[in-house]
C-alpha cells in the first residue's frame, strides 16, 4: 500500500525533504545548504542544477534512512522559493544562466521607468503585485536582453521558463512543463482576474509566450517521475508557492485568517476567499491555492530579509555559533541599548517597498555590545512584520491572533517580542514546519487521500501562545524610534 506523503521544500537557502505517514506525522527528512552566488551588491544568484541535485539528494537520503521504497509513496509534493527564475533549452534542458534569485535587485531601475511611464496602476490590477525587481517578469526579460542569442533562441520557441517548481518538475518528469496558479500569480505576467498569461504584459516585457508553463490547479497529478530517479515512478501531485503553502499548512481555509513564517524572508498571509483584495497599504494581492475549479486569494506582506539577517550575523559577522546562540544572547540583555538594525540587506519590500534601501545600523554608542547587536537584529524581524500587519489591518480590519511558523519562530524571545510589539496574540504550532506539511496536505488532496479541505482542518495542533505584556507607551517609544531608523535606510542605494 502506498502510504507516504514526500515533501520537497525547495528553499532559498536549502532544499528539504520530509516524509510523512499517513497521519502527517514526520518519518524522515534530510537537509542540505544550497550555494548562494552574490556576483555585484544587490545581486543574488544560484545555480539550477545545484538546486536540482540538492533537492534529488536529499529526498534519496530521506528514503534511504527509513528504507522507504518508490512504491511506498503516493505522492510527492512540492514547495519551493517564488519568483527564482530559471531559463533553460527545451531540448537539451541545459540552464542558460544562473537561477535569478528573488532577491535580485539587477532590474530595480527598469521597474523604475516602468512606474515612470505609468504602469503601477495597471500592472497592480492585473497581476495584483507592485512593479518590483522581486518578480519574475523582469528577470526574465533580463536574461534574454543579456545572455548572447537568447532573444533569438526565445523567439524560435528553443527556452523555456520556469520557477523552480516548474524546472523541478521538468526534469524529474522528463519534460513536463507546467507551474500551479500560486507560483504563476508571482511572475507579475499571470492575470489573477482571468486566470490567463497576459498577453499585454508579455508584449510589454517582450517575452515570448512559448516560453511559459502551462498553469494547473495547485493539487493534482501533473506527471510521474522518471523510473532513473527513485527506482519506480513517482506521482508529482502538488506545486505550491512556500508562502501559500505555509498558509495552508497552518489550516488559514476561511476568509481572515492569517499566519506569518519566519524563513529567509518574513512573509504575513491572509485569506482573502474568493475575492481579490487591492491594497491601500502597499501589500500585494495573490493567489493561494487553485482546487476543485476555485480560486483562493490571498493578501500579502513580503519582508525580504528575516532569518537570513541571523545567518548574516553567524556566516558574516561571527557574533553567533549557530542561530539558537541568537536567543541566548538576546536574553542576556534587558533591551537593545537603544540600537536598531535595519536588515534592506536587499531593498525594503512591503508595506515600503523601496527598491534602493539598503541595511542601516543606528544608535550604536559604545555601550552597545554584542548582545544587543544580536537582539536589534531579531527586534528587527518583530518590527518589520508589525509594519506588514498594520498596513494588514488597515486594509481588513483588526486581526485577533497571529499564528506563526518557519524557523525563527521557534525563537521564545522573538516570538514574545512580537507579541509585545503587535500587541495581539501570537500562537505557534507544535509542528513549526508549516510549509512543507502544507505541500504534503496539497499532494495528498490531489492523490485523493483526502476527499475535501475539511478533512484536513483537524489535523492542527497548538504549541504555545504568547500573550502580550509590554507597556504601551514602551511599545509606542520603540516603534517611534524604529520609523526613525527605517527612514535612515531609504534610497541609500540609488544613484
Ligand atoms: O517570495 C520568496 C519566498 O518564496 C522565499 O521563501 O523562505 O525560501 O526564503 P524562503
Amino acid at each position: 500500500m502506498k502510504k507516504y506523503i514526500m515533501a520537497f521544500d525547495s528553499g532559498t537557502t536549502s532544499c528539504r525533504t520530509l516524509i510523512f505517514d499517513s497521519e502527517f506525522n514526520i518519518i524522515s527528512s534530510a537537509q542540505k545548504e544550497l550555494k548562494q552566488i552574490f556576483p555585484k551588491p544587490g545581486w543574488v544568484e544560484e545555480d539550477p542544477n545545484e538546486i536540482f541535485s540538492t533537492q534529488l539528494g536529499t529526498a534519496v537520503e530521506a528514503m534511504a534512512k527509513m528504507n522507504i521504497n518508490a512504491n511506498d509513496i503516493a505522492a510527492i509534493g512540492i514547495t519551493n522559493q517564488r519568483e527564482t527564475t530559471i531559463v533553460w533549452d527545451r531540448q537539451t534542458g541545459e540552464v542558460i544562466y544562473n537561477a535569478i534569485v528573488w532577491q535580485c535587485r539587477r532590474t530595480s531601475k527598469y521597474c523604475d521607468s516602468l512606474r515612470e511611464v505609468g504602469y503601477r496602476d495597471e500592472i497592480y490590477k492585473k497581476t495584483g503585485l507592485e512593479v518590483d525587481a522581486y518578480f519574475s517578469a523582469t528577470k526574465i526579460k533580463w536574461i534574454l536582453d543579456n545572455v548572447s542569442g537568447a532573444r533569438e533562441r526565445a523567439e524560435r520557441g528553443e527556452l523555456l521558463f520556469g520557477t523552480v517548481d516548474t524546472f523541478l518538475i521538468w526534469k524529474l518528469t522528463k519534460g513536463v512543463h507546467v507551474t500551479d496558479y500560486s507560483n504563476a500569480s508571482r511572475t507579475m505576467l499571470y492575470n489573477i482576474n482571468t486566470l490567463e498569461w497576459d498577453d499585454e504584459l508579455l508584449k510589454l516585457m517582450d517575452i515570448p509566450k512559448s516560453m511559459l508553463p502551462e498553469v494547473k490547479e495547485t493539487a493534482e497529478v501533473y506527471g510521474e517521475t522518471a523510473r532513473e530517479f527513485f527506482g519506480e515512478e513517482i506521482k508529482i501531485a502538488s506545486a505550491v508557492g512556500d508562502q501559500q503553502a505555509a498558509l495552508f499548512g497552518q489550516g488559514c481555509f476561511k476568509k481572515a485568517e492569517a499566519k506569518n513564517t519566519y524563513g529567509t524572508g518574513a512573509f504575513l498571509l491572509m485569506n482573502t476567499g474568493d475575492k481579490k483584495v487591492e491594497s491601500k497599504n502597499g501589500l500585494v494581492s495573490t493567489i493561494a491555492w487553485g482546487i476543485d475549479g476555485k480560486i483562493t486569494y490571498a493578501l500579502e506582506g513580503s519582508i525580504l530579509i528575516a532569518g537570513s539577517s541571523i545567518q548574516w550575523l553567524r556566516d558574516d559577522l561571527k557574533l553567533i555559533d549557530s542561530a539558537e546562540d541568537s536567543e541566548y544572547l538576546a536574553n542576556k540583555v534587558s533591551d537593545t541599548e537603544g540600537c536598531y538594525v535595519v536588515p534592506a540587506f536587499t531593498g525594503l519590500g512591503a508595506p515600503y517597498w523601496n527598491q534602493y534601501a539598503r541595511g542601516t545600523i543606528c544608535g550604536l554608542t559604545r555601550s552597545v555590545k554584542k548582545a544587543h547587536l544580536v537582539r536589534a537584529t531579531l527586534e528587527s524581524m518583530a518590527y518589520l512584520s508589525n509594519d506588514v500587519l498594520k498596513a494588514m489591518e488597515e486594509d481588513l480590519g483588526a486581526l485577533k491572533i497571529l499564528k506563526v511558523d518557519g524557523g525563527a519562530s521557534a525563537n521564545d524571545f522573538l516570538m514574545q517580542f512580537q507579541a509585545d510589539i503587535i500587541d495581539r496574540e501570537v500562537v505557534r504550532p507544535k509542528d513549526i514546519e508549516s510549509t512543507v506539511r502544507g505541500a504534503a496536505f496539497l499532494a495528498a488532496l490531489g492523490v485523493g487521500m483526502f476527499s475535501s479541505i475539511d478533512e484536513i482542518s483537524e489535523k492542527f495542533n497548538i504549541d504555545k501562545n504568547f500573550i502580550p505584556n509590554m507597556a504601551a507607551e514602551v511599545r509606542e517609544n520603540k516603534l517611534k524610534l524604529w520609523r526613525k531608523a527605517v527612514s535612515r535606510a531609504f534610497d541609500w542605494a540609488e544613484e
